[in-house]
């Protein structure tokens, strides 16, 4: 059985940051009873990295994984470590800040070389031996300071270590109000505004009140490479016209990218 290594007691979360002394405690919007039924019941919670579009273009970001100390930052429901583990992975250590997400992922986990902890990506510290992968998949625009978390990810690992995370894409995440309207050509567009306004947006996706923070690509990449890791490529994803005419209802993404691929290496 993969186990459960429990951080200390939290109180419980609430809807927005709050502070324990000096300390921000992220938001934990996947404990919230609404937003986690919600989020269940999406395509790729229940079947995993096989509906998820844009995992075979992570894939392709990943070093050999066969023998790979993995490092799964907000690991959710923990598809990415079983798939890693399948793959011939040494181990998986999944990290996430929500009680709900973890124990879900326990249920589906029977490898005893995954590991899930509960951490919050904000305050993380880690004392295991370096990683060979870290990799993170729509978590990292949860979190407020990235320059900061994208130093810890340097440190985790080992010389030669590969990082591959996906997030909402920053078209995606600008927006005062993140929905499609109709063009002037009757083509849904997406109002785009507030592109270089960094930081918080509360968005009503799956229940309301859900704070994302919105940063510039040239944020992400100046923060790596400030963290001393070498951008080895980045994707900005949409499905391809042969993908949307598989699955019409991906069609809109075609207007703007859903989401940023990055993977960066540590030299
Ligand atoms: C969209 S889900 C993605 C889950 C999984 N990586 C996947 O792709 O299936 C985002 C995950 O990030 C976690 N998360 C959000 N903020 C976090 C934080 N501050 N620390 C740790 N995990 C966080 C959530 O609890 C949730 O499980």
């Amino acid at each position: 059985m993969a186990s459960l290594a429990q951080s200390p007691t939290r109180p419980p979360y609430s809807m927005v940051k709050i502070t324990q002394g000096n300390t921000r405690v992220a938001q934990n919007i996947y404990d919230n009873d609404q937003f986690f039924a919600n989020y269940s019941s999406l395509p790729r919670s229940r079947d995993g990295l096989a509906a998820a579009p844009e995992w075979p273009a992570l894939q392709a970001f990943l070093p050999p994984v066969p023998g790979a100390r993995v490092l799964d930052l907000g690991c959710g429901f923990g598809w990415f470590a079983r798939w890693a583990i399948e793959a011939g992975a040494a181990n998986v250590l999944g990290i996430d800040i929500s009680a709900n997400m973890l124990a879900r992922a326990l249920e589906l986990t029977e490898s005893d070389a995954i590991t899930y902890r509960q951490g919050d990506l904000e305050s993380l510290a880690m004392d295991e031996p370096p990683f060979d992968l870290v990799y993170s998949s729509l978590a990292f625009h949860y979190i407020e300071d990235f320059g900061k978390l994208a130093r810890g990810m340097a440190e985790w690992l080992r010389p030669g270590g590969r990082l591959v995370f996906s997030v909402e894409h920053p078209i995606f995440t600008a927006p005062s109000t993140q929905e499609f309207i109709e063009g002037p050509d009757g083509r849904p567009a997406w109002p785009l505004n507030r592109y270089l306004d960094e930081g918080p947006r509360v968005t009503a996706w799956l229940a309301p009140g859900v704070v994302k923070y919105h940063r510039t690509i040239g944020t992400y990449v100046r923060d790596l490479v400030a963290a001393g890791l070498v951008v080895r490529d980045i994707v900005e994803w949409a499905p391809s016209p042969e993908a949307i005419t598989e699955h019409p209802e991906w069609g809109e993404n075609r207007e703007r990218p859903p989401f940023l691929l990055v993977a960066a290496d540590r030299p």
